[in-house]
């Protein structure tokens, strides 16, 4: 069984964009510049963008954090995005999910210029990245692509069992391992709540991407052995021996998956310092102006 080393692996794509930053800069280039837009005090949110801030500094980027309380209206957050994507020094714009409950996801989504929707939560994007055109790939899918390309794990015609169809991690990821690429050409099949016998399905995959956000899920019983195993799931459950009173559970039940696989994330330490360095990589692309503006029409 290999460990799948996302924290070692983002290490090395964050060296690879910090020496390109450098190099733009020494040749008078525009710093790239990512604006995280945090709306309310989630804790789980708070922890995210502090840690995006700290990735840009680290790299070379400029960041800007730009907080509003939970009772921003939802016209006034689209003017702030409208504001943001008429700022020409900014390359990228996230906007931290999730939101309130009386904000319009779909439509603050809409509003961030493809041209700078790191996230690639845009319908553009989501369009773009189906048809196989240059676009930014949401973090997560993105990550987890990087780290199998990384430790060179043969997809090709294998059968990919990705678990959970939301639209920022399972619909994505099904899509990007069915496609005609490197990391891809697989056999997809696509669980989710609705699935009579995910145990049956598991047990036929020879990748097993689990992103449903139910901690310790996947059993050892459900996996063939020598399976590859990516854990998405990050969910804090109390726990009173740990000094900030939780600890981090991935979807898949560890002890006894382990064992029987090939490779497998571990979890903190797998997935989410893959999601961070794709996130960057999306934003150097975006100061690079390397998927939009590139193709003159006339
Ligand atoms: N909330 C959970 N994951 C993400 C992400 O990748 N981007 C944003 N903007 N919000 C999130």
């Amino acid at each position: 069984m290999t460990l799948l080393d996302g924290k070692k692996t983002s290490e090395q794509i964050k060296a690879e964009i910090a020496e390109e930053v450098a190099s733009i800069n020494s040749q008078g280039g525009k710093t790239p510049h990512l604006a995280a837009i945090l709306v309310g005090h989630d804790g789980a949110s708070e922890t995210y963008v502090n840690s995006k801030v700290k990735d840009c500094a680290q790299v070379g980027f400029r960041s800007s954090l730009l907080r509003f309380e939970d009772s921003i209206t939802e016209e006034e957050l689209l003017k702030v995005v409208e504001e943001v994507n008429d700022d020409e020094d900014v390359d990228g714009l996230i906007v931290q999910l999730p939101l309130p409950n009386h904000i319009s996801v779909q439509k603050v989504t809409e509003r961030i210029r493809p041209e700078k929707d790191v996230d690639g939560f845009h319908p553009e994007n989501v369009g773009r990245m189906v048809k196989g055109l240059p676009a930014y790939i949401s973090a997560t899918p993105y990550g987890i692509v990087q780290l199998l390309d990384r430790y060179q794990i043969e997809t090709s015609g294998k059968h990919c069992v990705v678990i959970g169809r939301s639209d920022i991690v399972g619909t994505p990821m099904s899509i990007l391992m069915a496609r005609k690429s490197s990391p891809g050409n697989c056999t997809v099949t696509l669980c989710h709540s609705r699935t009579k016998d995910i145990k049956a399905m598991t047990l036929q995959a020879d990748i097993i991407i689990a992103a449903l956000g139910i901690p310790e899920f996947l059993k050892g019983d459900m996996v063939k052995s020598g399976a590859v195993v990516i854990d998405v799931g990050i969910t804090r459950v109390p726990d009173p021996t740990k000094k900030r009173g939780y600890a981090l559970k991935g979807d898949v039940d560890f002890e006894q998956v382990a064992p029987k696989c090939s490779y497998i994330t571990p979890v903190p330490g797998g997935v989410g310092p893959m999601t961070r360095a794709s996130l960057l990589w999306n934003t150097l692309q975006s100061a690079k102006k390397a998927f939009y503006l590139t193709e003159s029409v006339s």
